[in-house]
């Protein structure tokens, strides 16, 4: 079967070098999506192994819908009996782009109606009592994707964030800010704006092989699923978490309710021995060691600061990189003198926090010369 992968705008590449190094072959899909071939293991799989995908989805048909007529005629056709028991509930959420058909409340409607149509004729009356089924229809250039959601809350959702921090970043995308520096577990790393802790939470994760298996799955409740095969795979990735590093890693924050909640979440996440969260200022940050990393996410926006806070907030964190022998630094941020003010010239990379694009900044210390 084809599964198709989301992850939000700027963060598919990261997610297909993810899929690469699990051993799969991705293809491009629409709107951004990558798709793999495989089974049910392997719905299992991407579900808990991948850090930065928003959602994992089976694709049930690719069918043509230039009319409403057209678009039922084709549904009834496909096999949602193959996933869908006689009980399931079916909740359709219709997309349309660049299509005839754009009345989205209608779209749900005759949809939900073909689909329901197609499972009465094999199951007899249906009566919805039984597990959530969603289903997407997703129309472009007048060709309707359907697919079934099988991750069902999105997988930015780890179980450890029950507290809500002052502007926390998805797990997800902090997940691709690991994935896109150059840290690894023998480097030295600090967030100096560590807010709820996402950032050195997800880093943790990563580095320790640690899988989102603290959660619920929209799959583990279906009765065509065998949850045998997820037990299978949640123990091998279970058995993988390296649980004799050393690893210490290091966030700031100046709000010590932020520390307080980056702590709670830390120990709801398994992780809290590797984290030394530190309620100070960052300008008071020092560092002996070499080769470090900074990533973070600093304020911006005028919820959070005003401009002149914002100025003297990334002037002294330039100065507290200067400090730092040969260390990286990562930030993400709204601010677009960024460069100006943080006094480097870094190379940028376009994201979206939510629906806000930011730039993803970094700065790497130039090589030394090699003497010959
Ligand atoms: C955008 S939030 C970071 C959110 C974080 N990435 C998360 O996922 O929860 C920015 C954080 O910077 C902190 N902050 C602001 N000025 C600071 C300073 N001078 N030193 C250290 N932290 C500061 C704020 O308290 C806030 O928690």
């Amino acid at each position: 079967m084809k599964i198709i992968i989301s992850s939000a705008s700027g963060v598919e590449a990261v997610t297909k070098r993810e899929l690469i190094n699990l051993g799969y072959e991705p293809t491009a899909f629409i709107n951004g999506k990558t798709s793999v071939n495989g089974g049910f293991v392997d719905v299992a799989k991407l579900n808990i192994l991948l850090y930065t995908a928003s959602r994992v989805e089976i694709e049930l048909g690719q069918i043509k819908a230039s009319t409403f007529d057209e678009l039922y005629d084709n549904l009834v056709k496909l096999e949602y009996e193959k996933f869908l028991d006689k009980n399931a509930k079916i909740i359709v959420n219709a997309k349309s782009v660049m299509s005839k058909l754009f009345a989205l409340s209608s779209i749900q409607s005759i949809s939900k109606k073909a689909i329901c149509t197609r499972l009465s004729n094999i199951y007899g009356s249906l009566d919805e009592s039984g597990s959530e089924y969603k289903i997407e229809v997703n129309i472009y250039k007048d060709i309707a994707s359907v697919l079934l959601n099988t991750s069902g809350e999105g997988l930015h959702k780890r179980g450890y964030r029950t507290l809500v921090g002052e502007a926390p970043l998805k797990e997800t995308l902090a997940s691709a800010l690991v994935f896109l520096s150059v840290w690894n577990k023998d480097r030295p790393l600090a967030d100096l704006f560590c807010g709820s802790g996402t950032i050195l939470i997800e880093a943790v994760r990563i580095a320790l092989k640690m899988p989102n298996t603290n959660r619920d799955f929209d799959f583990l409740h279906w009765e065509t699923f065998d949850m045998q095969i997820f037990e299978e795979v949640k123990n091998q990735a279970e058995s993988q978490i390296i649980t004799d590093s050393n690893l210490k890693v290091y966030g700031y924050d100046i709000d010590v309710e932020q520390i307080k909640l980056a702590k709670y979440h830390a120990k709801k996440a398994g992780v809290s021995k590797y984290i030394e969260f530190i309620n100070k200022d960052m300008r008071e940050f020092t560092s002996s060691k070499t080769r470090g990393v900074i990533i973070s996410n600093p304020p911006y926006g005028e919820r959070l600061c005003t401009r002149k806070q914002i100025i003297s907030i990334y002037r002294a964190f330039g100065r507290v990189f200067n400090s730092l022998n040969d260390w990286c630094c990562y930030c993400i941020t709204s601010v677009t003198d960024f460069e100006n003010l943080f006094g480097k010239k870094c190379k940028k990379r376009k994201l979206y926090n939510g629906k806000l694009e930011v730039n993803y900044f970094s700065y790497l210390p130039p090589k030394p010369v090699q003497k010959i």
